[in-house]
Order: C-alpha cells, then structure tokens, then sequence
C-alpha cells in the first residue's frame, strides 16, 4: 500500500518498492531488464565517473554456483537473472564516494526494476566470498564486486517493511 502523499510516480515507486525473496519461473525479457540497466547508469556519481559496470547472469549452473557462496540460495537460484554489480578500479577516484555512486546506481536499478511490474531482491551477504565470485566469473581483479542483484517476476506481493518514524531521524533542523 502506497504511502505517497503525493500522485508523484518516483515517490510512489519509493515507498511502494519491495525486497522480493519469492520468484515464479518466468523469464526476465531482455528489454525490460536493459530500460533497469539504464537507470542503474544513469544514477549520479562523483566527476560523473560513472564507476559502475554490471554482469548479467541467466545461466542456471552459474546462478546454482553462486547460490552455493550464500545463505540465500534459492534466492539466487530461483530469481530468473542476476545482476553483479561491481565497482571498476580503473575508472574509481575516491574509493568511498565510488561506493556511494554505486549505491545510488542499485538503487534506481531496484526502482526500476519494481516500476515494471518485476521483482528484486539486493544481496550484500555473498560478499562474504567476494573473491571465490571473482574466481567462478573469471573476472579480473580491477572488477570489484559491490552486491549481486536477483531479480524475477514475484511469485506473491504481500512483503511487509517498516522504517522508524523520520522526526527521529532528523538529528538537528536549525
Ligand atoms: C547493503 C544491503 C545489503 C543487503 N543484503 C541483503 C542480503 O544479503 N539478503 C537479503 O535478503 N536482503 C538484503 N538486503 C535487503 C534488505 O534486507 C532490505 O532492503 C531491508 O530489510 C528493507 O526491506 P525492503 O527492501 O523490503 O524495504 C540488503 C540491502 C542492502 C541495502
């Protein structure tokens, strides 16, 4: 249920958005998933270095391998693609603010995502085996791995989130 106070679509998307763990087997048409890659480059970043590169992955040993370097297993098995999101060394100037772009860059990818009608779920715990993904994606080491991505058609749309109230967020307002 929608929170927006407001017809805005983007807030609407902001505060409607999901983290979707359940998938039907569906495929991921490739132009939707192109119209999320988009987005996810068009996030802002420092000196628009745009740090961001993406690895797609839809072959199902490949996802049963990386599902292995995780508790959530199925998650990644049974999410229809996989979307590595990593930091390029080469184009990096500023390793934190790199990562902030980044971050940026997944979320809208996530928005995206959720604005045609799809699901995702971020998966930062299979960063634990950053290096063993490195390995099985043959990858060189100038491609750092900053979270994998699972996306699919929802099999349901009943998760629930809260956030705490934002007056106690707002630590001073001078
Ligand atoms: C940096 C980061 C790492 C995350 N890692 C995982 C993860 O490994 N597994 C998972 O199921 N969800 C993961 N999430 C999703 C969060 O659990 C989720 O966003 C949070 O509980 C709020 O729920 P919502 O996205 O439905 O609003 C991660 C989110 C972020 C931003």
């Amino acid at each position: 249920m929608s929170q927006a106070a407001t017809d805005s679509p983007v807030l609407k998307a902001i505060f409607d958005r999901r983290s979707v763990r359940h998938f039907i087997e569906a495929p991921v048409e490739k132009e939707l998933l192109m119209e999320a890659l988009k987005a996810a480059s068009w996030a802002p970043s420092g000196l628009n270095n745009q740090p961001w590169r993406f690895g797609v992955i839809r072959d199902p040993e490949l996802k049963a391998r990386l599902g292995g370097l995780t508790r959530y297993t199925n998650v990644l098995k049974s999410a229809s693609v996989l979307v590595a999101f990593f930091l390029d060394r080469d184009s990096s100037y500023d390793y934190v603010k790199d990562c902030q772009a980044i971050g940026a860059s997944i979320e809208n990818f996530l928005l995206a995502v959720h604005a045609q009608d799809l699901g995702a779920v971020w998966i930062g715990e299979i960063l634990k085996n950053k290096d063993e993904v490195q390995r099985i994606l043959e990858l060189p080491e100038r491609l750092d791995l900053m979270a994998i991505v699972a996306v699919g058609h929802p099999a349901h749309r009943s998760q629930s989130s809260h956030r705490r109230p934002v007056e106690e967020l707002i630590l001073f307002d001078r």
